[in-house]
């Protein structure tokens, strides 16, 4: 989420190019080096791609990865200067394993959470209502249910829990009753505006943000992905190599610093087993005991990495 997430006000210009967040931290947290082997789960534009190619040359490898055939074309047509140092390929990570069979065991991987302002400023992708476009929101226009497919047919109690879940909207339940007595809804602008009749503007975010959110997470069922992703970035990688994770909202944070920490405890047995019998071990050492924060400069300069949060965390031997 963040500058790519959805949390955008109509008053903030889109820039033409998607900026890659926290740029430097990837690379240092990465420890990107001639030779290395890195994938990119989420590579969008092929903006940290690019970098981490620039910075690995005259020999290492990336694999980028993304679900949106439009985000492969502008990474394809960015990566083309590093030849064959580059490969593309369309899927989700939440197959990385298999979808990288031939670039493991990997130095190091890279999850850059959420959608790009490429996606975001495309109104005939539904992401957002700042301009109005179709209620779409898939990241692969191919697949599983739209924004509106799920607007138009989910119960109140249906509706008020996703946003209740995925968008942390306190007004959910009189948003989703204002959707089911307004439907059929097929356009984001309609949406945007029936949600600002329904609960008015009291902050600083437009009204409909946590509900654009929400549906975002639903449609890609976004936390599942990164759930299923996460044990298989850890797996790829050799021993040494690093997983750096960047989300946009708490939802996607929790997940990753839990993740991080379980994995990084020799015993996760709960805290009433007087004896340990689940025979874990320690998989990683966390890098990041707080989640790293884009600086002043980087938010004046991109507004939308503001949210951002990087967490890292480096496999251990065995
Ligand atoms: C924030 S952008 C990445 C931007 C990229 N790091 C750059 O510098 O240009 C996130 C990308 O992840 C993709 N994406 C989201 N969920 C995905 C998933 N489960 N598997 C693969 N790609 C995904 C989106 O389509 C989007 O292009």
């Amino acid at each position: 989420m963040g500058r790519a997430g959805g949390i955008t006000s109509p008053m903030e210009p889109t820039p033409p190019v998607h900026i890659p967040v926290l740029l430097q931290g990837v690379l240092s947290f990465l420890q990107v080096r001639p030779g290395g082997v890195y994938i990119d789960g989420t590579v969008g534009g092929g903006g940290h791609a690019a970098a981490i190619l620039a910075a690995s040359a005259p020999d290492g490898r990336l694999l980028g990865l993304d679900r949106d055939p439009a985000a492969l074309e502008v990474a394809r047509e960015r990566l083309a200067p590093y030849g064959d140092r580059a490969v593309l390929r369309r899927g989700s990570f939440a197959d990385l394993i298999h979808l990288a069979a031939d670039f493991l065991p990997a130095d190091g991987v890279l999850l850059d959470l959420g959608l790009s302002s490429l996606q975001l400023a495309d109104p005939t992708r539904g992401f957002s209502f700042s301009q109005d476009g179709p209620l779409d929101m898939r990241f692969d226009p191919s697949e599983g249910l739209t924004a509106a497919d799920l607007v138009n047919t989910l119960s109140v109690r249906e509706l008020t829990d996703l946003l209740y879940r995925y968008g942390e909207e306190r007004q959910a339940r009189r948003i989703a009753e204002a959707i089911v007595a307004a439907r059929p809804i097929s356009r984001t602008a309609e949406l945007a505006a029936l949600i600002e009749r329904t609960v008015g503007r009291r902050e600083r975010i437009h009204p409909a943000t946590r509900t654009f959110q929400a549906l975002r997470i639903a449609v890609n069922r976004e936390l599942e992905a990164l759930e299923a992703a996460l044990p298989q970035a850890l797996e790829a990688l050799r021993p040494g190599g690093r997983l750096v994770v960047i989300s946009f909202h708490s939802l996607e944070d929790r997940i990753v610093k839990q993740f991080l920490h379980r994995e990084a405890r020799d015993c996760i047995c709960p805290p009433e087993i007087p004896v340990c019998v689940c025979g874990h071990r320690a998989q990683v050492r966390v890098l990041t005991p707080k989640p790293v924060r884009p600086d002043a400069a980087e938010v004046a300069a991109n507004p939308r990495a503001r949210s951002a949060r990087l967490r890292a965390g480096e496999r251990l031997a065995g």
